[in-house]
Parts: structure tokens; sequence; C-alpha cells
């Protein structure tokens, strides 16, 4: 139930679907600049739907230099010094939501389609299940059709669409999709641990 646990698993290696290998480890301090690399190679029109303004360097330099990985845990997928992903738990460590871990997934073009969103988002659910947490949910923009379709897959089931509920980083409306997974009974189904 401790993260510290958890966390001995990484740096850890591993193989894509066409056997390029990655390594995944928690993000470090050291990681400002690539990270923020990684961020403005993001498509623009992906990047409206990121929440936070990943743009500005200030923002990521305050993330790698404030990391509390109980609080954010960023997963890296790191290749040749390159991030290539990433996946994060968002945990609310009090209140009605204590039990519930968020994650948010995103993975870079030209890694697509060998299966790495997969295991970073089985890599995170382990981890969530490993601390104790009951659910993990992830939250959409509606658009987002291939990552809710890949959640599903993951045995996450949808929990609520909201119509033009949200609005991205261009003040632009959209659905809002929220997806869970249950940790204690979804597991077997989902293949995730
Ligand atoms: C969605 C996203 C994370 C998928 O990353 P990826 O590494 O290509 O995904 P994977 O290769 O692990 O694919 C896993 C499954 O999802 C499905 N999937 C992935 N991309 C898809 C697409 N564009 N269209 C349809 N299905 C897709 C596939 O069916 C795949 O299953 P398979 O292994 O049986 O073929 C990536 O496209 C992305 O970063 N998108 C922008 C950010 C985003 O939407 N994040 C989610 C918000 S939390």
């Amino acid at each position: 139930m401790s993260l510290d646990f958890e966390l001995q698993r990484f740096p850890k290696e591993i193989a894509l679907k066409d056997s390029s290998k990655l390594l995944l480890r928690p993000l470090q301090t050291h990681d400002e600049k690539t990270f923020y690399e990684f961020f403005q190679s993001v498509p623009e029109a992906e990047r409206m739907f990121i929440k936070h303004r990943v743009s500005d360097p200030k923002i990521i330099k305050d993330w790698c230099r404030n990391i509390d990985l109980g609080r954010n845990l960023p997963l890296l997928a790191v290749k040749n010094g390159q991030i290539a992903g990433t996946a994060t738990l968002h945990q609310q460590l009090g209140g009605w939501k204590r039990h519930v871990g968020r994650v948010s997934v995103l993975v870079l073009p030209p890694f697509r389609g060998r299966g790495l969103a997969r295991a970073l988002v089985k890599e995170i659910s382990a981890i969530a299940r490993g601390v104790g947490l009951e659910r993990v949910e992830a939250e959409f923009i509606g658009e987002q059709e291939a990552a809710i379709k890949m959640f599903a897959m993951l045995g996450f089931s949808n929990l609520l669409r909201l119509p033009d509920y949200v609005k991205d980083m261009q003040a632009i409306t959209h659905d809002y999709v929220l997806m869970s997974l249950n940790l204690k009974t979804d597991e077997e189904y989902a293949g995730v641990g």
C-alpha cells in the first residue's frame, strides 16, 4: 500500500508491438527541457484539449521543480533521451474522491499505434491499485474518440457524457466524457496490472 514500494519497479524497460524498447520512469527535475519539448511536439489541434497551458515554459518548470508524486505521478516513456509518451496518476489525498485516482495519457504521433498508451495506462492502473485506490477515472473531451475507444478496451466503462459542458484552451465548448475502472472487480477483464 505504499507508493515508495510501487516505485521500486522503475526504471522499467518495455517492448512495444514493433519490438522497439522504451524506458518507463517517473518525472524528474532534470526533465524540464525534454518535457517542455515533448509538449511542443504535440499537434496544435490536440494541445487545445490539454487542461494546462503547456506551451508556457513556466508551467512545465513549475511541474518539474515541485514534484509531488503522491499527488501527481507523471510516468514517462523515454526513448534515446526523448519523451515519447506520458501517463499521469492524479490523487486527491482527501475528500469524497480520496479512493479514486485520475489517469491521463498522451503519446506523440510518431510513437502511436504500437501499444504505448495501453502499456502506460496499465502501468498507472497497477500503481493505483498498489497504493490502495479503488477506482481510476479518466476525463475526455467528446472528440477524443481514439482515447475513449482505447480506455474502453482496457475495461473502463462510460459513466457519463454531458453535452457542451467543458471549454478547451480556445474557449470552444465540447462534450465532457467521464470513464472509470473499478480496480477491485474489473482487473481480470481489463488485464490490467
Ligand atoms: C489516444 C492515444 C493516447 C493512443 O495512443 P497509442 O499509443 O497510439 O495507443 P495504443 O497503440 O496503445 O493503442 C491501444 C488501443 O487503442 C486503440 N486506438 C489507439 N489509437 C486509435 C485510433 N486513432 N483510432 C482507433 N483506435 C485507436 C487501438 O484499438 C489499440 O488497440 P490494439 O492494440 O488492439 O490495436 C494517443 O492517440 C494520444 O495521445 N491522443 C491524444 C491525447 C488523448 O486523447 N489523451 C486522452 C485523454 S486522457
